[in-house]
């Protein structure tokens, strides 16, 4: 691309040269363009963040489909861990550009670029950072990202096909990911879980077992960062954890199952049923003064941590006043009227009005009353 076709900006610590008209909003498309997208920075700032964390001096890292390399040369640039970061991106114009944000930032001695089909980069080598920013669906890739990741190696995987993960198309859902999908009050979750579920399964193929590290929806995109590690005990122990969400419209009951029967009208799965975090991971989180998008991270950063030991599959505070016809109370009332009576509650980072409970939807509905406005 020439000059003049690229404007500079500057994304937390990190300058890089970008395509004029480059997405503001949403998913994006695959156009002439190298693809950037500035909403996506929150995205970043968390990769930043658990980068800091997660990856070891001289680790071997990869940011497998690069586009403009903003968040490889970020991570390489910001996490201040020491990792070596391989950028790929099989279309030459991403990889001329990703090459000269790198020169930008001075950064040619530290990463290393690519311009290669990312499958066949992933069957030459193991990286213990593998990191998959797809148009869409992620399932051309995650076999592949799996066998390559090496033993308490991280993949994390992005999805911005939230329509057929979270209900709308369960058709397509079925087809990409092997499972049915449901809409419902809570279908981030049980997309996100679809998602998780799904790797793995393409995990346990090679004798692998799985541990979310940080899996969170946001805007429109699902983004997991799992944990491998190797071992037949291990995959067999990932796949206890595969099971269904069950829904009960008509009394708002909802929960786990082992099994369903294809009789079942509402029910989404295969999916994870496990935790969606890592408490170790996420109590180290720490939202830095240069990221961008810092309070969003900090906000983010505060709802994870409440949701390590909660309960799956939350309830919305306007489902609970719907149904009980009462006006709401505020959710950090509800939430301390709740945990008053011995229950668990907790916010949820998927929907500002969310809740999650260990209690059963009858004695939420008595309990959501009792506290309600009158
Ligand atoms: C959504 S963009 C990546 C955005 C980037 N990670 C960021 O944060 O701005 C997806 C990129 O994947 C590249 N791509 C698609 N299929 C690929 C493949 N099989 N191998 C390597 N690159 C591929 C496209 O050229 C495109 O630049």
């Amino acid at each position: 691309m020439s000059t003049k076709d690229l404007v500079r900006i500057r994304e937390g610590a990190t300058d890089l040269m970008v395509p004029r008209g480059f997405c503001g909003r949403g998913p994006g498309k695959a156009s002439g363009d190298v693809f950037y997208n500035r909403q996506m920075e929150f995205s970043r700032d968390v990769s930043v963040m658990l980068g800091s964390v997660a990856l070891e001096e001289g680790s071997r890292a990869l940011d497998g489909l690069a586009a403009s390399g903003v968040r490889g040369l970020r991570m390489a640039n910001e996490c201040g861990s020491g990792a070596r970061f391989t950028l790929n991106d099989r279309s030459a114009e991403a990889h001329e550009l990703m090459l000269r944000n790198a020169e930008l930032n001075g950064l040619t001695d530290e990463v290393t670029t690519c311009c290669r089909d990312l499958r066949a980069l992933l069957a030459e080598a193991r990286y213990a950072y593998i990191d998959i920013d797809p148009f869409g669906t992620p399932i051309g890739f995650v076999d592949a990202a799996v066998q390559s990741c090496s033993n308490g190696g991280i993949v994390a995987v992005t999805a911005t096909d939230t329509a057929p993960l979270a209900g709308t198309y369960p058709k397509t859902c079925l087809r990409r990911y092997g499972a049915r999908s449901m809409k419902s009050a809570f279908s981030h979750e049980t997309a996100l879980r679809i998602l998780i579920g799904y790797i793995a399964r393409e995990a346990a193929k090679h004798d692998r077992g799985i541990e979310p590290v940080l899996c969170f929806h946001a805007d429109h995109y699902y983004r997991c960062h799992i944990r491998m590690r190797n071992g037949a005990r291990r995959a067999d122990q990932s796949l206890e954890r595969i099971g269904y969400a069950v829904a009960d419209e008509a009394t708002l009951r909802r929960g786990f199952a082992e099994e369903v029967s294809e009789a079942s009208r509402e029910f989404a799965g295969p999916l994870w049923t496990g935790e969606l975090h890592s408490g170790g991971v996420v109590d180290s989180l720490a939202p830095t003064e240069g990221l961008g998008t810092r309070r969003r991270c900090e906000k983010m950063v505060d709802l994870w941590r409440q949701e390590v030991d909660a309960p799956g599959l939350f309830f919305d505070v306007d489902e609970l006043a719907q149904r009980s016809k009462r006006q709401p109370p505020r959710l950090s009332c509800l939430l301390e009227g709740l945990r008053a009576h011995g229950a668990c509650a907790s916010p949820t980072h998927f929907a500002p009005k969310g809740v999650k409970t260990d209690l059963e939807a009858e004695e939420l509905l008595r309990l959501f009353v009792e506290l309600s406005v009158p």
